[in-house]
């Protein structure tokens, strides 16, 4: 007998097993779904939601985002790290008003041409938001198909060609079963086949996984980098950046001496985030990208 398609019990354990997330839920925005794809790529669930949400309240639509100052959603983007994601999420929302009416555009290469949207995005917005066909490659998807198709523990640091022929042709025919497709395995990979401790035993794949049938060999492939925080600039930016948050305005440069004993990298940090557009130096005052001085 034929197997049946991969997606068939992917799609059966995700009716019963899916979280009730706020950006899953029907009426959801194509723009609110670009917002939550941006927050999740690199951030857990449990924190972007809280913030998702109230981002979503404020701003509405895309054109609610780009009447404020950058800094005003850099502000919103609280805790959620790797902050340039909120001053792209600013320049799409000013480029869709500027370029598209103030609707999120619906065809891949306009969603691509957009401020921070990649190829994951793209293909995420186009299957949640519009129904479109895609391969949708997040870690979790590459995890569940390496192990699954090619019988490997962990996936290649970057997507490889035959990774992305393989999650193509499973991309069901239907397109409202293929994107149901993309949210499953996304969900399988989040809950079940999990990087540290699978929990095969409640692997709706697992009869037919090439992983499980090959005993779950160890990953063997290239080492994959760490990424450290504590001491990082990374941290020391973001400590600078949670003062900046919470003043109303511009703040004298000594009052960030304290968040850092380290004069040299201080500086570095807050030089680099200047760089990146994240701040704005005005004489001796930083402050947030376009917010007033205030005080
Ligand atoms: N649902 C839709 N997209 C998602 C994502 N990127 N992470 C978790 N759940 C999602």
């Amino acid at each position: 007998m034929p197997e049946s398609p991969l997606h068939e019990p992917v799609l059966r354990w995700y009716a019963e097993s899916a979280r009730d997330l706020p950006w899953r839920a029907s009426g959801t925005t194509p723009w609110a779904v670009l917002v939550s794809e941006v927050m999740l790529q690199q951030t857990p669930v449990a924190r972007v939601e809280p913030v998702y949400r109230d981002w979503v309240a404020r701003w509405p639509t895309p054109g609610d985002l780009a009447r404020e100052p950058a800094g005003e959603a850099l502000r919103a983007w609280g805790r959620l790290g790797y902050p340039r994601r909120a001053l792209r999420l600013h320049q799409a929302a000013t480029k869709i008003v500027a370029r598209h009416g103030g609707r999120l555009p619906t065809a891949y290469a306009e969603l691509l041409a957009l401020p921070g949207v990649g190829t994951y995005t793209a293909a995420a917005v186009s299957t949640f938001a519009y129904g479109a066909r895609h391969a949708v490659l997040d870690t979790n998807v590459r995890r569940v198909l390496v192990r699954a198709g090619a019988g490997r523990a962990e996936a290649a640091p970057a997507v490889t060609a035959s990774e992305r022929r393989l999650a193509e042709s499973l991309v069901p025919e239907d397109p409202s079963v293929a994107a149901r497709w993309a949210v499953a395995v996304m969900e399988l990979g989040a809950l079940v086949c999990t990087a540290r401790a699978p929990r095969c035993d409640d692997c709706p794949l697992r009869p037919r996984c090439a992983w499980q049938l090959a005993g779950r060999p160890a990953y063997a492939g290239p080492p994959r980098r760490r990424q450290g925080f504590v001491g990082t600039d990374r941290q020391v930016r973001g400590l600078l950046m949670s003062v900046l948050r919470e003043a109303p305005g511009a703040v004298p440069a000594p009052d960030l001496d304290g968040v850092w004993p380290d004069a040299d990298q201080r500086s570095r940090s807050l030089l680099s985030l200047v760089a990146d557009g994240l701040v704005e130096q005005e004489g001796e005052c930083y402050r947030l990208p376009g917010v007033p001085a205030g005080r």
